[in-house]
C-alpha cells in the first residue's frame, strides 16, 4: 500500500497472532509501527523475528486503564502522533462457551480486553488525529461477532458485536474529521493458539464438516487479516468507513 508510507500506527496486542503480522505488513508497507503488548516473551520473539526496522515495542497491560494512560503520555513526550490505530487486542480468553458456565468474571475480562481496551485507546488517539485532520481506526471484529460462534461463547460474541456497532457510531461521528473507522471481521485464523482451542473443542469430524462450509476449503492465514487490515489503513481507503468486512473465505454465507 503506497499511502502507508511515512505514516505511524499503533497496533494492540501485536506481539504475536494476527496482530504480529498486522505490524509487519504495516512496517513493510513503510510505516512506523508501535506494537503494544503485555508478554515480554512475545516482544523479546517478535523484535527477533521480524525483518522490518520500522517497529517499536511498549510492554502494557491493556486491561489496565492506568497502564495505559501511562504508556499513551511516554509515546506522546517520545514525539509519537498516531495516523493509524488497529484496535487488534482481544479474544475469547478460553473462557467456556457454554452460557451458564460463564462467570461475571469471564465476561469483565472479554469485555476489558476486547471493547474496553479499544475504547480507551481510541479515546487517547482520536484528538490528534482531529488536530491533523487524518485518522484511520480499524478494529479487530470477528466472524463470531457477526454470525455467532461454534467454539467460542456469548461473552466474546457479544463483545465482538459492541465492537462492531461501535465501529459504525464512530465512523458518522469522526467522518467529518477526516478520520474513518472500519473493522475486519476474520472467520477461524489458524494460528497455533487458534489449532490448540479447535482441537480441545471440536472432534476431527465436526473439524472436517466446518471445512466443507468454507467456500474456498480451507481456514485463514494471518496474512489474509493483515492485508485487509493494510487496505483500510491506507490513505487509499479514505472514502470507506462505517465497514464491516468479513475475512474468512466466504463462511459467512453458510452460517
Ligand atoms: N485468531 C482467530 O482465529 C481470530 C478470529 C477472529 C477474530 N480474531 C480477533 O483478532 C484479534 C487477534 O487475535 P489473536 O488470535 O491473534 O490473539 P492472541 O490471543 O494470539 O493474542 C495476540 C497478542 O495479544 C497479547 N495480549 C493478550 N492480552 C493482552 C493484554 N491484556 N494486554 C496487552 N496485550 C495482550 C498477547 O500477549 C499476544 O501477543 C483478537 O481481537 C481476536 O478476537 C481472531
Amino acid at each position: 500500500m503506497s499511502g502507508l508510507q511515512g505514516k505511524t500506527a499503533l497496533v494492540s496486542g501485536a506481539a504475536d497472532g494476527l496482530g504480529a503480522a498486522i505490524a509487519d505488513n504495516l512496517a513493510a508497507s513503510g510505516a512506523r509501527v508501535v506494537v503494544l503488548d503485555r508478554s515480554a516473551d512475545a516482544i523479546a520473539q517478535a523484535s527477533k523475528n521480524s525483518e522490518n526496522t520500522g517497529l517499536h515495542f511498549e510492554q502494557v497491560d491493556l486491561t489496565d486503564a492506568e497502564d495505559i494512560a501511562a504508556t499513551m503520555n511516554r509515546l506522546s513526550t517520545a514525539g509519537f502522533g498516531f495516523d493509524i490505530l488497529v484496535n487488534n487486542a482481544g479474544g475469547s480468553l478460553h473462557t467456556p462457551r457454554a452460557f451458564v458456565e460463564e462467570t461475571d468474571e469471564d465476561w469483565a475480562r472479554v469485555m476489558d480486553l476486547n471493547v474496553t481496551a479499544a475504547v480507551r485507546l481510541i479515546r487517547a488517539v482520536v484528538p490528534g488525529m482531529v488536530d491533523r485532520a487524518y485518522g484511520r481506526i480499524v478494529n479487530l471484529g470477528s466472524k463470531a461477532g457477526r454470525y455467532g460462534s461454534l467454539f467460542t461463547g456469548a461473552n466474546y460474541v457479544a463483545a465482538k458485536g459492541a465492537v462492531q456497532s461501535m465501529t459504525l457510531q464512530l465512523a458518522q461521528e469522526f467522518g467529518p474529521h477526516g478520520i474513518t473507522c472500519n473493522a475486519v471481521c476474520p472467520g477461524a485464523i489458524l494460528t497455533p493458539r487458534v489449532e490448540r482451542l479447535l482441537s480441545e473443542r471440536q472432534t476431527s469430524e465436526q473439524r472436517a464438516r466446518v471445512l466443507e462450509t468454507i467456500p474456498t476449503r480451507r481456514h485463514g492465514r494471518v496474512e489474509d487479516v493483515a492485508a485487509a487490515v493494510a487496505f483500510f489503513a491506507s490513505e487509499e481507503a479514505g472514502f470507506i468507513t462505517g465497514q464491516l468486512l468479513d475475512v474468512n473465505g466466504g463462511q459467512g454465507m453458510s452460517s
